[in-house]
């Protein structure tokens, strides 16, 4: 994905820093002017200045109290820049103020107040549909396995979540992500490609060379696999963004293990994630890291949707679920079953939990996945959608 050149038209001194921190958060994205004045006129020289900074996006932030200078900047600005789409930053409870936005020629109509993931979700929107790769209706969910500290059970949890997903809906991808990816010896698999060679051949990457990168399981699920040897050049942001975008065009559901990897990419997958399970055991060392961890991925947003998920459970006595969801700082989603012996043996022998019938364990994975996909029947729409022109 290529960086967007961003513009910010805001009267609101503290909306506008806080847009342009959100705008550059996304890593995608930069912001290269911003304007403190509404244009009045096509002749007005804030949109002469607008026009000079070339940008990519212009967005238009729409106060609460007095919508209709913003509305009519955003009627200019599209008149003067047409091939620039324009954003409207507003609230979705004047439902009156998202139409007459949307027939000033505002291409999307943002929440106010605004995460960076809303704006890097309708950036990622935008190329996606800037390229006509978009295929309406049918975006992915991305579920992203983070641990504690290595040894949780990320790869455990992702791998066994995978293939319940796989069996209840289809059309799985597993991303590896890790360090060291060791999804493909979970499943018994000898992958030909990994990620990094999606990611060195993005420019061309369309859904079949995507395909052509997937190992496939006998359950049918699809597994994108990880390095072999850590990596000496990482992947950008931009370009994990890129192929996020393709995955979820072409998947329902995208697991990704990302193990103990935190850096921007994982960063930037969790912001693109509908839920980020973070797998931690009932131990104090382990629920302090889990903290820490939260805290890593809370500083580029996102921190509400990661869930805790408490692997290898057991009850500690004077120790209760509110006191483990008190030191993580996360909300308890899950607790998986210790099970030594079963867990390794289906490691050690690549035929994983889901493979084997109506263990303990498998239905906790079964479980788990239907609890994350309970909603997916009746698709919640936002008002956005109403105006999305692809
Ligand atoms: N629910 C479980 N019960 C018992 N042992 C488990 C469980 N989940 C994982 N393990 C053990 O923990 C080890 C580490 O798990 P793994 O999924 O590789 O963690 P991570 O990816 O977080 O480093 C596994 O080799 C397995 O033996
Ligand atoms: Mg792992």
């Amino acid at each position: 994905m290529p960086e967007l050149s961003v513009v910010i038209v805001a009267t609101d001194s503290e909306q506008r820093a806080v847009l342009q921190v959100l705008v550059d958060g996304t890593s995608v994205a930069r912001t290269v002017h911003s304007s403190a004045t509404f244009p009045m006129a096509g002749t007005d020289p804030v949109v002469r200045r607008v026009q000079s900074a070339n940008p990519d996006v212009v967005l238009v932030d729409i106060g609460a109290e007095n919508p209709t200078p913003a509305i009519r900047a955003i009627e200019l600005l599209h008149q003067e820049l047409p091939d620039c789409p324009v954003f409207a930053i507003g609230s979705m409870a004047q439902a009156q103020v998202i139409v007459n936005a949307m027939r000033a020629g505002a291409r999307e109509f943002i929440e106010r107040p605004t995460t960076t993931t809303d704006l890097l979700e309708a950036f990622v929107r935008l190329t996606a549909a800037q390229r006509k790769v978009h295929r309406e209706g049918a975006r992915g969910k991305v579920f992203t396995v983070v641990n504690a500290k290595g040894g949780s059970g990320a790869t455990t949890v992702a791998v066994n979540l995978a293939l319940a997903l796989q069996s209840a809906h289809g059309n799985v991808a597993l991303v590896d992500l890790a360090p060291l990816g060791h999804t493909a010896l979970h499943l018994n698999l000898k992958p030909l490609f990994s990620v990094a060679d999606a990611v060195r051949n993005l420019h061309r990457l369309d859904s079949s060379l995507l395909e052509s990168f997937m190992t496939r399981h006998a359950e049918g699920l699809q597994l994108l696999a990880g390095t072999n040897a850590p990596a000496a050049i990482e992947p950008s942001t931009a370009e994990f963004a890129r192929l996020f975008d393709m995955l979820v065009n072409h998947y329902r559901y995208v697991l990704v293990d990302a193990s103990s990897r935190l850096d921007a990419a994982t960063r930037l997958v969790c912001n693109l994630s509908e839920t980020v399970l973070l797998v931690a055991h009932t131990d104090v060392a382990s629920l302090w890291s889990a903290a820490r961890v939260l805290q890593y991925l809370g500083e580029t947003g996102g921190r509400e949707r990661v869930r805790l998920l408490l692997n290898r459970f057991r009850k500690v006595p004077g120790f209760s679920e509110a006191d483990a969801e008190a030191a993580a700082g996360a909300k308890l989603l899950w607790k998986i079953p210790n099970q030594y012996f079963a867990v390794s043996a289906a490691i050690d022998r690549g035929v994983p939990l889901m493979q084997q019938t109506h263990s303990e364990i498998a239905r906790s994975f079964s479980g788990l996945a239907s609890t994350l996909t309970q909603d997916d029947d009746n698709v919640k729409r936002t008002a956005w959608s109403l105006f999305k022109t692809v």
